[in-house]
């Protein structure tokens, strides 16, 4: 196995370009596939302030490394969602990749802040737990990127987490989220800009990637996203590429260039009908936000707890 360029010894095979790769260029080829994305949809403009929602996962921290690489300006921001020690450990690995860097990392924590934690709160809810931790997330990387007057608000949403979000909203015809389903949301309406830089490296290329420039990421899944629709969709995806692979670089990408327009006036109907919540400001199609409702029902034991307490002492 011999490298593309270079011919020397390759370390890692890219199927889906009927490629190998030794280290220097495979890290080469994921540089230049985000430099690549980052262009095609002018996700990225010199001099923009980024910031980064990282996970302590590959793709978050592959995508902090890679703008900083690139030359961009990107802070993090890590969001303590209480998922036991899932939490505690990818915290621990945002924190080490930034202090090993010398980049600024914010820190917001669900508990702390809005009184709830993902399990439980989901729980009381009636969530199911990646619905409200969506939510809760959606919510808070507008948030801090509007407050903190970042011109752009980056996740590391990678090639199989989009191609296998089309698959679920094609086989259900979503079609308002299959208008918004862009790797560019622009600035509007009080949402700070959206990008996803990775959506042409796969997973398995970012897990190298991290690897080969030796960050240390966890590993780990979520516990709570086991055995959900979206890893369901995910393995589907992965035996089709196994047989034909290219298979989902050309459904996302081919639904981008050839079926995305058309499900965009819908999206941009839903957009015009926007207000501010009557709680938070954020942008809603009501009265009170969905976040904001959430934070109600899902704080609601603790406030029980205080009110029953209050009525212990008097
Ligand atoms: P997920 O929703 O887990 O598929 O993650 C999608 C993206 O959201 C990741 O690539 C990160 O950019 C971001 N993200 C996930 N979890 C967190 C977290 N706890 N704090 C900040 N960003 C996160
Ligand atoms: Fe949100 Fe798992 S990271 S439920
Ligand atoms: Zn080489
Ligand atoms: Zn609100």
């Amino acid at each position: 196995m011999k490298c593309r360029v270079c011919r020397e010894p390759a370390v890692i095979d890219v199927r889906r370009q009927n490629a190998n790769y030794c280290c220097e260029h495979f890290l080469r080829m994921c540089r230049d596939q985000v430099a690549r994305a980052i262009d095609e949809f002018a996700m990225v403009q010199p001099g923009d302030r980024c910031l980064v929602a990282v996970s302590g996962g590959k793709d978050s921290l592959a995508v902090w490394d890679l703008l900083v690489e690139l030359g961009y300006a990107a802070d993090g921001l890590y969001i303590g969602l209480g998922i036991g020690e899932y939490s505690d450990a990818s915290r621990d690995h945002a924190r080490a990749f930034a202090s090993s860097r010398g980049l600024k990392l914010t820190e917001i924590d669900l508990r702390a802040e809005y009184g709830y934690d993902i399990p439980t709160g989901a729980r009381t809810a009636h969530r199911a737990p990646c619905s409200a931790c969506g939510l809760s997330k959606r919510h808070i990387f507008d948030k801090a990127a509007i407050d903190g007057g970042y011109d752009v608000l980056v996740t590391g949403h990678n090639l199989d987490d989009e191609a296998a979000v089309l698959f679920g909203n094609v086989l259900h015809w979503q079609t308002e989220y299959l208008g918004r389903q862009l790797p560019v949301l622009p600035a509007q309406n009080g949402f700070p800009r959206k990008v996803k830089p990775l959506v042409r490296l796969g997973e398995r290329e970012t897990a190298a990637y991290c690897v080969l420039r030796g960050i240390d990421y966890l590993v780990d899944e979520c516990p709570m996203a086991a055995g959900n629709r979206h890893l369901g969709y995910k393995d589907a995806l992965n035996q089709i590429e196994a047989v034909s692979p290219g298979s989902k670089f050309d459904f996302y990408f081919g639904f981008l260039k050839r079926a995305a327009g058309h499900f965009r006036s819908g999206a941009e109907v839903d957009q015009a009908e926007l207000r501010a919540c009557a709680r938070c400001g954020a942008p809603t199609p009501g009265e009170v936000c969905a976040f904001c409702k959430l934070v109600d029902q899902a704080a609601q034991p603790r406030t029980v707890t205080v009110m029953l307490n209050q009525r212990g002492h008097s």
